[in-house]
């Protein structure tokens, strides 16, 4: 570990950012150590708009937690009507580049006005605090609008990400109670429609939905249900233009994010409203040092938390400009996301490993023939970043002047929890580095004892913080096992890591059954359970394999009922049928197949073996448990009969 490479911030970029130096960072942490219920209070109300005052910070009874209680707030009016009065009225908010290269910039005075009406429109359908409604919306502003008409309202809002099929879309819309969906036609990826109201319609045949409202994006033809679909456009052409922000209360449920667990059944992660609003605000400052003349982009879809935290909410309660783009990064060609940070100047840039890693591999022509000098800060998120694509990402894109900040926190956490604070944390590539102000980690074994600096352990986090996770919907109970009874007194992460001699932290990738594909978190036993559901399959066992692109790929290993089919034919309907079930992201890349899955004398299969054989081609270590050595054996060679 000694040859690493340290990057210090530069003096220019310390100079002006938010926090500038080590010293100030320590001392900000040590603050917030000593009396966090001090530190948070005082933040809640310099960064946020009240209509009443809060009159306690924590009340904290593990595993429940509430942040500000007695306070009224709402996160709509926090990222609009609160810079009206401001010369930010006429700035643009929503920055927006369609897949076709159709461009909008919709200033906080028109996305003021934007949210307003529709959220009159939600309130016309009879929507009201404490209702939900599920968004299925391509990346364009009024996915944004959408979610802020909600959050206006008190409507608790579950995105769904447009890649998910209509059997996910429905267990979500199940979950939650929705008993409105908002959707569009459908949206562009790679030069073709791609439909997502079809989607709908299926997901919700059996189902008791009062209204749909779509948006009109694609132009492609959609069934219309007469009394329960509606076109946005129509419904907003009656609406008004005043719609007064709710005072909702600080623990007022904001969104549901359905998220992969460690059964085949998603999580509704449920957030709150002031908690979060303050969390997301805060680390715009902190971790993106946002300055009033930012271009910001996030590349995340809004269909996950990143796009929740990093490309809503948290930037334009903060005030920033933050671009929107709808489509693939390779479309036209290679170079579209650099030429988008050429034509808007973007200056801050957040994506994830894996869209490093798949551009880098394309070579420099791409983004060297644009002008990429307005950036001046790069992000990172979803996944470790190998030190390849970190180097690549600081010298090709960054030139070698941008800090990078590797930013570590998950669906759960809300927000940013570790992460360097670019004017003030030396880098080290492939580390997510110190942990923010008033959160306090740790790497501690099955105990919770703290292992020594160096060694894996178990990340827990072990204090409250602000932007946390409230429960899971619909199941407290899976929520205190999950997060808070693992590792007595603390949180738990489900990721291992390891602290080095500076105390920098080093995430190792999960210890439970999820897999990370493209910095999406994927559970191999939804796939499993996806898997089983065909007729075909006796049973299925899914790992995530090595890869150079996404960091992990779905391995799918099968047992199949009494039939004789081509396993090639067989293969590539698998790999459809898990698309149809979830979506095309948990597709799996390969599917092999076998006489027998390897055992325990329990029963239980050895998923153990099957990542030693996708990864290494063999396998070692203790396998005196296994049922049948023969079959072990098999699938082994089996990859080098296919090699
Ligand atoms: O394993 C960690 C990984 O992504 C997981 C969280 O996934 P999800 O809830 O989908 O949220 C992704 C976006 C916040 C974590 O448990 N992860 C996230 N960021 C990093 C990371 N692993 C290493 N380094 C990161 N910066």
């Amino acid at each position: 570990m000694n040859a690493e490479a340290v990057y210090p911030p530069s003096a220019g970029f310390s100079r002006r950012a938010h926090v500038g130096d080590l010293e100030q960072y320590r001392d900000l942490y040590r603050r917030a150590e000593e009396n966090p219920e001090q530190f948070w209070g005082e933040l809640a109300q310099s960064e946020l708009f009240w209509f009443e005052p809060f009159s306690s910070v924590l009340e904290w009874h593990p595993p429940n937690v509430k942040w500000f209680t007695g306070g009224k707030t709402n996160l709509a009016y926090n990222c609009l009507d609160r810079h009206l009065n401001t010369p930010r009225a006429a700035k643009t908010a929503i920055l927006w580049e369609g897949e076709p290269g159709d461009q909008r910039a919709v200033s906080y005075q028109e996305l003021h006005r934007l949210v307003s009406r529709f959220a009159n429109v939600l309130k016309a359908r009879g929507l009201k605090a404490g209702d939900r409604a599920i968004i299925y919306m391509p990346m364009v502003p009024e996915a944004a609008v959408a979610m802020l008409a909600c959050a206006r309202l008190g409507v608790t809002h579950s995105v769904v990400f447009g890649g998910f099929s209509s059997e996910a879309l429905k267990a979500r819309i199940e979950d939650l109670g929705a008993r409105v969906v908002i959707t569009a036609d459908g949206g562009w990826r790679r030069g073709k429609p791609v439909a997502l109201k079809t989607a709908v319609d299926e997901a919700i045949q059996s189902l008791d939905v009062a209204d749909v409202i779509v948006l009109r994006r694609t132009g492609g033809a959609v069934r219309m249900k007469p009394g329960r679909d509606h076109w946005w456009h129509d419904l907003e052409a009656d609406a008004g233009d005043v719609c007064p922000a709710e005072p909702l209360d600080s623990e007022h449920p904001l969104f549901v994010l359905y998220t992969s667990g460690t059964t085949g059944k998603p999580k509704g992660i449920l957030h709150t409203t002031a908690g979060y609003a303050l969390h997301t605000t805060l680390t715009m400052k902190w971790v993106f040092d946002l300055r009033e003349e930012d271009v910001y982009w996030c590349t995340a879809d809004v269909g996950w938390v990143t796009g929740h935290s990093y490309v809503v909410y948290g930037p334009l309660s903060a005030g920033a400009t933050t671009l929107m783009y709808e489509g693939a990064p390779d479309y036209p060609g290679f170079d579209r996301w650099w030429s988008i940070v050429e034509r808007h100047r973007v200056s801050i840039l957040y994506t994830s490993p894996t869209a490093i890693r798949a551009l880098l591999r394309q070579g420099d022509q791409w983004p060297d023939s644009h002008d990429l000098a307005s950036l001046r800060l790069l992000g990172s998120v979803g996944e470790p970043i190998n030190p390849a694509a970190w180097e690549w990402y600081h010298r090709t894109i960054g030139k070698g002047r941008c800090p990078i900040v590797d930013t570590w926190w998950q669906t759960e956490t809300g927000a940013i929890l570790i992460s360097p604070l670019p004017g003030a944390t030396p880098a080290k590539p492939g580390s997510a580095t110190l942990p923010l102000p008033g959160v306090i980690p740790a790497v501690v074994d099955f105990h919770g004892k703290p292992v020594p600096r160096g060694e894996k352990g178990f990340l827990v986090i072990q204090r409250p913080w602000p932007g946390m996770l409230r429960t899971i919907l619909n199941d407290p109970a899976r929520y205190e096992s999950q997060y808070w009874q693992r590792i007595p007194g603390a949180y738990f992460t489900g990721d291992a890591a390891r602290q080095d001699e500076d105390g920098y932290f080093w995430i190792l990738g999960r210890v439970d059954d999820a897999i990370n594909v493209s910095g999406h978190r994927l559970s191999t036993m939804e796939v499993e359970s996806a898997l089983v559901r065909h007729p075909l399959v006796a049973e299925a066992a899914v790992v995530g394999k090595p890869d150079e692109i996404t960091g992990q790929a779905v391995c799918a290993f099968v047992t199949l009922k009494n039939v004789d089919r081509d396993h090639r034919d067989l293969g590539a309907e698998l790999r459809q049928w898990v698309t149809h079930e979830i979506g095309a992201f948990a597709r799996p890349a390969e599917v092999r197949f076998a006489d027998a899955l390897p055992k325990t004398r329990s029963g239980k299969i050895m998923r153990r073996l099957l990542r030693e054989i996708v990864t290494s081609h063999s396998v070692t270590g203790d396998v005196t448990t296994l049922e049948d050595m023969a079959v072990v054996s098999r699938l082994a060679a089996q990859h080098d009969d296919e090699a």
